[in-house]
């Protein structure tokens, strides 16, 4: 996210986490290995964090990053991504 931000592209971080959301929009980084300077470039760089799935009609390009834990038998549960489709379906246009 932050590299496609840093070489142009207008970024949208979509989550359900309303939390880092906004620590995100406050130029609050919660990732340990990413410093708080660095978000705030990318806010001063146009990206923003947002709980609204409805800007996924700004978006040409979609990427999920959701987890896809290992069950007892090594199986990806997916049901983070079905989730995550079932919210953004509604705004989905062709050719995204
Ligand atoms: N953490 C890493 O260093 C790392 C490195 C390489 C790849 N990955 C991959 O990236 C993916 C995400 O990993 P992570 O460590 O960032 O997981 P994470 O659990 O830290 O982050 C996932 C985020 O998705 C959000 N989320 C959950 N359900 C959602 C939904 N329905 N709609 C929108 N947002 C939703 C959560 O609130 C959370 O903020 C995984 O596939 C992982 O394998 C992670």
């Amino acid at each position: 996210m932050l590299r496609y931000n840093e070489i142009g592209y207008k970024v949208i971080g979509v989550d359900i986490d309303n939390t880092k959301v906004t620590q995100l929009n406050n130029s609050e980084s919660y990732i340990e290995h990413i410093s708080s300077e660095r978000i705030h470039s990318a806010i001063q760089h146009n990206f923003k964090a947002t709980t609204d799935f409805s800007y996924i009609t700004e978006c040409d390009v979609i990427i999920l990053c959701v987890p896809t834990p290992l069950n007892k038998y090594r199986e990806p549960d997916i049901s983070f991504i079905v989730n995550t489709m079932e919210k953004i379906q509604p705004f989905l246009r062709k050719g995204q």
